[in-house]
């Protein structure tokens, strides 16, 4: 069984299967069937299926022509899983996110799992790429196969192999980033070497899931808590009189030792905020507790009432309280140069101000309109900048430096202008680094 689907992969016969077709599906699928081979994509969002199959891309950096080559490869999206036995190898991308009581809510992955099991057949991979503590694959992928009756290693073969996708970085390619891969038995990441081989430069095997799974979160831990450190060191800078950003340009001259990480206005994205605690849940079942990502945390979650009381601050050196004053926010998605706007600072930050009483409207070139959010309602389009408009707002809040943005009319027409970024890094009376 195992070496009819290594010969179908390496031939390209293999059918390939992605379930969650967001940033991290779309992305792996339109590789694979670059190669050559016919991919499904799954879905339960028809909006995106239907897009999908009329060549339309909704991701920014996604572009429809790439989906349209893609179609004319045999590509066809669908939200029915009762093609599954058509398959050969199944990808799960779906979301992993905290629920309200900030814990795990693997609910994506089970119901995908649970959907998807009615229709396996011998000889299939599955594999999962979602964000998840170690152990998911094991204790929720595995029994759910297994009460179906196949038998893991034998029938089925089952692989965890982490996402490590980007989004609007155009230094790396898919097939440029070396992905990890554990298997749930030997035969098990023999096939999943073999498929992510297929299509990815390097693939660096792990000695299980498990492993596989922790190194994702040592990732992204090792970010947060850099970054609630940085952002710990501006605060004691800024109080200082010392410009952090100079120190970080300073301290990365070092060739050894030292790895710059930025401060911001808080964290954002689907992946920094959330997968460390992913973690802590997990580590808890073992009685530990994560100090160094709950601190981060506590850091990094109270950078934007830092920003917004610096911002009060200097709305108070010209003489205006922050209730009924005109704030400007630049830039709503998460990070620079991408239209996500998941968990992005920005919205906190436009929250905060709003609660103070003041009058907030945002640009940003990728996200025209405020999108409908579950916690978040503002009825709001993007302003255009010009020299007119800037010079309007009693201050200018620039929360994501896109590349997009004319600095230099920012800074010359604003007449309150708070940097979270260090993009501006000499001084001006109107300007205040945060
Ligand atoms: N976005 C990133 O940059 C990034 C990077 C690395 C890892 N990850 C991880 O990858 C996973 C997916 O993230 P994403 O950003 O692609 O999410 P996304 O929200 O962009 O896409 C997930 C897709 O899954 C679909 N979906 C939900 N339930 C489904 C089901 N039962 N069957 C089929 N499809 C279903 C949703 O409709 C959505 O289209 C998460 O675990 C995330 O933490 C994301």
């Amino acid at each position: 069984m195992k070496g009819a689907l290594l010969r179908k992969i390496e031939q390209k016969e293999a059918v390939i299967g992605v379930f969650g077709l967001g940033y991290v599906g779309l992305p792996l699928l339109l590789r694979y069937s670059s190669l050559g081979y016919r991919v499904l994509g799954f879905d339960v969002d028809s909006f995106k299926v239907d897009a999908l199959n009329k060549g339309m891309s909704y991701i920014e950096h996604i572009s429809s022509v790439d989906i349209q080559s893609a179609l004319s490869n045999r590509f066809q999206a669908t939200t029915d899983f009762s093609k599954i036995p058509e398959l050969d190898a199944l990808i799960m991308c779906v979301p992993t996110p905290l629920n309200k009581h900030r814990e795990p809510d693997l609910s994506f992955v089970t119901s995908t799992m649970d959907m998807i099991v009615p229709f396996l057949r011998k000889g299939q991979v599955v594999s999962l790429e979602s964000t998840t503590y170690p152990g998911t694959t094991e204790e929720e992928l595995m029994p759910r196969i297994e009460n179906a009756n196949f038998e893991v290693g034998e029938d089925i073969y089952l692989v965890y192999s982490p996402e490590r996708e980007d989004p609007g970085n155009p230094n790396f390619e898919t097939q440029q980033i070396p992905k990890i891969c554990g298997g749930q038995t030997a035969a098990c990441l023999e096939v999943g070497k073999a498929l992510y081989g297929a299509a990815i430069e390097r693939v660096v095997a792990v000695s299980s899931t498990k492993a596989a799974e922790m190194t994702k979160l040592l990732e992204n831990i090792h970010r947060a808590v850099n970054i609630g450190l940085v952002n710990e060191m501006k605060i004691v800078a800024d109080k200082m009189g010392i410009d952090i950003h100079e120190v970080i340009d300073a301290a990365a001259t070092k060739p050894f030792g030292f790895t710059p990480y930025y401060p911001g206005p808080g964290l954002g994205g689907h992946c920094i905020p959330i997968d460390p605690f992913y973690l802590t849940w997990k580590a808890r079942e073992y009685g530990l507790h994560t100090r160094f990502i709950e601190l981060a945390g506590e850091v990094n979650t109270g950078m934007p009432e830092w920003v917004t009381n610096k911002l009060v601050d200097g709305l108070n050196e010209h003489g205006k309280p922050v209730k009924g004053s005109r704030i400007l926010v630049l830039g709503i998605a998460y990070k620079k140069n991408v239209d996500d706007m998941r968990e992005s600072p920005s919205v906190e930050l436009m929250e905060i101000l709003r609660s103070k009483g003041a009058i907030v409207e945002y640009s940003d070139p990728h996200v025209p309109v405020f999108p409908k959010l579950r916690e978040h309602c503002f009825d709001l389009s993007s302003i255009e900048l010009n020299e007119a408009t800037v010079a309007e707002y009693d201050a200018v809040l620039l929360a994501t430096d896109h590349q997009k943005f004319d600095y230099e009319l920012i800074a010359k027409k604003s007449q309150l202008l708070i940097d979270t970024r260090g993009h501006y890094r000499s001084s001006s009376d109107n300007l205040i680094k945060a």
